[in-house]
């Protein structure tokens, strides 16, 4: 973390977890727990349909809401889907787009990435872009060059002043829910190196103040360890954001002064 440049941001992804009344029981039980964090911003990603309620629940505990994923089109057919200006007029403030879930299993590309970043900003929302590798391309060597790809390709025509309200977490695809983490030097190493990525683009007053995020496994255990590099500003959290004490727990690992 560096928190003279940039923003500290603690983000719950629920994946296709918890219905309405599992929303309501985790808002009611984290509460107490989580207090008003001073020095990091708190986010849950939850289900659509979850939205309003949560938008309403933790608007007391400060936690900000975001969608797991949103259309490129403002409306029009597409059956089934939901766009960013749709997530705003709820009261959602960010929304995750290109998680390699979404990559793998429903044909998102960096096309499509690139696209919903456009028309995330467009609707004045925080887009937490994720990128990572497979344990294929790691054993292949290719990591360095394929994040900077990724980075590049979702970034394609966003302007520099756009990119305040830009997050990227990376994501190593095999250390996403497998309980393997990259350890903070792998993790440091390519958050770095996705820095050096922004500044080439956009120069380094940009690349300071860009928040970055790390996920894949991380938990209430390791994330005291990754937080501390300087180039990781936060978390982006599956399973352990389901659990209002790991999660919590992480939040205050986060918000050490
Ligand atoms: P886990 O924390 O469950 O590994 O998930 C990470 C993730 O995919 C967050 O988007």
């Amino acid at each position: 973390m560096n928190r003279r440049y940039r923003k500290t941001i603690i983000a719950g992804n629920w994946k296709m977890n918890k219905t309405l009344s599992e929303t309501r029981a985790f808002a009611e039980e984290i509460k107490d727990m989580l207090g008003r964090p001073k020095w990091c911003e708190v986010v849950l990603c939850v289900p659509y349909v979850n939205i309003p309620a949560a938008v309403r629940l933790f608007k007391e505990s400060r936690i900000a809401i975001g969608a797991e994923n949103c259309h490129y089109e403002s409306h029009g057919a597409y059956t089934g889907e939901v766009s960013a200006e749709m997530l705003k007029e709820l009261g959602v403030k960010y929304v995750i787009i290109g998680h390699s879930e979404r990559r793998q299993y429903y044909n998102e590309t960096d096309f499509t990435v690139n696209k919903k970043v456009h028309a995330a900003l467009e609707a004045g929302l925080h887009p937490i872009v994720c990128v990572g590798e497979s344990l294929e391309q790691r054993e292949l060597g290719v990591t360095m060059e394929l994040i900077a790809y990724q980075v590049k390709a979702a970034l394609a025509g966003v302007p520099a002043d756009k990119m305040r309200h830009v997050v990227i977490a990376y994501e190593p695809i095999w250390a996403i829910g497998t309980g393997k983490t990259a350890t903070a030097e792998q993790a440091a190493e390519v958050c770095e190196s996705i820095r050096v990525v922004i500044r080439k683009l956009y120069g380094a007053r940009v690349a300071r103040a860009v928040t970055i995020q790390y996920g894949g496994s991380m938990n209430a255990k390791n994330a005291a360890e990754l937080l501390a590099q300087p180039d990781i500003d936060g978390g982006l959290i599956g399973g352990a954001s389901l659990k209002p004490a790991d999660f919590t727990s992480i939040v205050n690992d986060a918000n050490q002064e």
